[in-house]
């Protein structure tokens, strides 16, 4: 994600460009998570052997327009669709198509809607038929990661402390990080400073602050963390074509931790585990 500082913004901004929000902001977030958030429950229902991943991305896109929300995804840079959707050894950036669902396929979906100015950014991991034990393993690790970094997340902490504690946790059950996309700040925008590593180390990076808004998206692989981008310069896949998962949530630093503004209302965020 490109990085930029906005030397005509008005409001508060770290020295690296990072939006310091409001307490009154977070409701908009909160808004916008929900949202995106509760269209990854409504369709969950759709995931299933012989599924087309364009079908799923349809209803996706109906669901927005029902809410009377906008896609932030369709017309972004060229993108055509209200979702990514990554199956199997897809990282990121999976386009939906015709291609249908296999028995113990993982897919992530990913969503990002606008509601009144507000982006809320969510995505999650799906299986059609029954979930291989390897794929649980690493979806296990991906989420529990995911929730690691949330758990570092506090004033006075850094955006390393973050990375730190989900490479430390991915890499303690011999699986990888990907290092090639990362999480990004977000609020009245969709892709924002600083870029939110998922490795590091400890005390290094930006300082954490309460009103920053970002999002936490861990991809992890069961094999080597290096990615490709495919020929329709949107795919991104594993080298190796070993399996890959990611969980987001869209987050807002508190007085003494983070909001997640990306709950699933239907406590469906985990896969099979609730
Ligand atoms: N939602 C993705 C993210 O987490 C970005 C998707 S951009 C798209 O940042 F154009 F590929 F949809
Ligand atoms: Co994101
Ligand atoms: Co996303």
């Amino acid at each position: 994600m490109e990085s930029h500082v906005d030397k005509d913004f008005k409001g508060r901004q770290t020295k690296d460009g990072i939006r310091i929000h409001e307490r009154s902001d977070f409701a908009g977030m909160h808004e916008a998570g929900a949202l995106a958030a509760r269209i990854l429950d409504d369709i969950a229902d759709l995931v299933f052997v012989g599924q087309t991943t364009g079908a799923i991305d349809k209803k996706i896109e109906e669901l927005v327009e029902e809410a009377g929300a906008t896609s932030a995804t369709i017309g972004y840079k060229g993108y055509k669709h209200a979702s990514c959707i990554s199956v199997n050894h897809v990282v990121c950036h999976g386009i939906p198509g015709d291609k249908t669902l296999k028995d113990g396929d993982i897919l992530n979906i990913d969503v990002t809607v606008i509601v009144d100015g507000w982006f809320g950014d969510t995505s999650r991991m799906y299986v059609a038929g029954r979930l291989p034990r390897k794929a649980e393993r690493l979806i296990q690790v991906t989420h529990d990661a995911l929730m690691r970094g949330i758990e570092a997340v506090k004033p006075g902490n850094t955006f390393g402390d973050i990375g730190f504690a989900i490479q430390s946790f991915v890499e303690s059950h011999r699986m990888s990080v990907v290092r090639d996309f990362c999480g990004h700040g977000l609020g009245q925008v969709f892709h924002a400073p600083p870029n939110v590593l998922h490795y590091g180390r400890r005390g290094t990076g930006a300082t954490l602050e309460e009103g920053m808004f970002f999002t936490i998206e861990p991809m992890v692989n069961l094999g080597r963390p290096e990615t490709k981008t495919l020929a329709d310069d949107w795919t991104a896949v594993t080298r190796d074509k070993s399996l890959s998962a990611q969980f987001e949530h869209s987050i807002g630093v508190t007085a003494d931790g983070a909001e997640i503004f990306t709950l699933s209302p239907g406590g469906k965020f985990h896969p099979t585990f609730g």
